[in-house]
């Protein structure tokens, strides 16, 4: 991809606003009433995770599994399986892996989801919340702001026949929102840990919807070197790396900028400003210190528009 085709951003010229999960620090993640309260706060968008019901919706969810969010374990008491938890080697072959009871977002159909309290895990004002669709994000967003979906466990559904890929690009034609800039004041980015989704995206469905791969630390595909980014700007515009990866190598962004390629670091929250006095000098050290071109974070309401002082971190 050229640096010519860097959109599309809302807020061009400026830093960008990514409210993760919603405004997740103040409210339930991924219900409508997250994703109301972080355009209130002014996000350029808004950040819906996508799963895969048993009727083939996107829904929006960041786990496989919905107990995690959800009151799945009351409603359907029945309808959990046995599903990993954690691997932990102990000895040089042998791993122990200890399973749980999970309720798999794909052994629902739309109209069980539905049934389901999202809200009241984390506030009891929440009540009521339902996990929303990815055409209800977008309703809710439309004419206010963006959207920047993320393709999670596309190769888990494809093994259950869905191409994650294809419902996506199909639901955002519905909307009119699958050429970019076809509606400017709901641009659309898609996201994704997987290399393999973006192509798919990009060369097998032809999107010229902008395109970020996430990074997560470690960094074990070395992404983030000037040969890695130079790989992975033949399919996406820009990179979504942990935070964490541009504090031990804050050049990665001006290589990233010299081969026409944005920057999008996760995840800021007020509750872990880590080393830092307050996420939004957290914020603003990688905004006009660092000079990534936005983020994600939990608390859009303390995202600065302008430097803030940052005297430690
Ligand atoms: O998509 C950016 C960031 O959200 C990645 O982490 O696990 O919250 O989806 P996660
Ligand atoms: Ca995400």
């Amino acid at each position: 991809m050229s640096s010519t085709q860097l959109s599309s951003t809302r807020s061009a010229g400026s830093r960008i606003l990514i409210a993760h999960r919603g405004a997740s620090g103040s409210a339930p993640e991924h219900t409508l009433e997250a994703y109301r309260l972080g355009i209130d706060q002014g996000a350029d968008f808004i950040e819906p995770d996508l799963q895969i019901t048993r009727d083939g919706v996107l829904i929006c969810l960041h786990d496989l599994t919905l107990e995690r969010t959800t009151d799945v374990r009351e409603i359907f008491p029945e309808r959990s399986r046995e599903g990993v938890e954690s691997g932990q080697m102990v000895g040089p072959r042998t791993e122990r892996r200890r399973t749980e009871r999970r309720w798999y977002a794909s052994d629902f159909t739309l109209e069980e989801i539905r049934r389901l309290d999202a809200g009241s895990w984390f506030g009891e004002r929440f009540r009521g919340a339902r996990v929303p669709t990815l055409s209800e994000a977008i309703e809710l967003a439309l004419r206010r702001t963006g959207v920047f979906p993320e393709t999670k466990g596309p190769e888990v559904y494809g093994t259950k026949g869905f191409s994650m890929e294809k419902l996506l690009v199909e639901e955002l034609a519905r909307h009119g929102l699958d050429r970019r800039g076809a509606r400017p004041a709901t641009p659309v980015t898609i996201q994704s840990f997987s290399a393999e989704s973006l192509e798919i995206l990009g060369s097998q469905l032809g999107s010229n919807l902008d395109k970020v791969l996430l990074i997560d630390s470690p960094d074990r595909d070395g992404w983030l070197t000037r040969e890695g980014l130079t790989r992975l700007s033949k399919f996406a515009n820009g990179i979504g790396p942990a935070k964490a990866l541009l504090r031990e190598k804050p050049e990665a962004v001006q290589w990233a900028h010299e081969l026409g390629l944005t920057l999008f670091p996760w995840t800021f929250r007020a509750a872990d400003p880590g080393s830092f006095p307050s996420v939004a000098t957290e914020m603003s050290y990688f905004l006009y210190d660092l000079g990534v071109d936005g983020l994600f974070t939990n608390d859009p309401g303390q995202f600065p528009r302008s430097p803030t002082s940052v005297t430690n971190g």
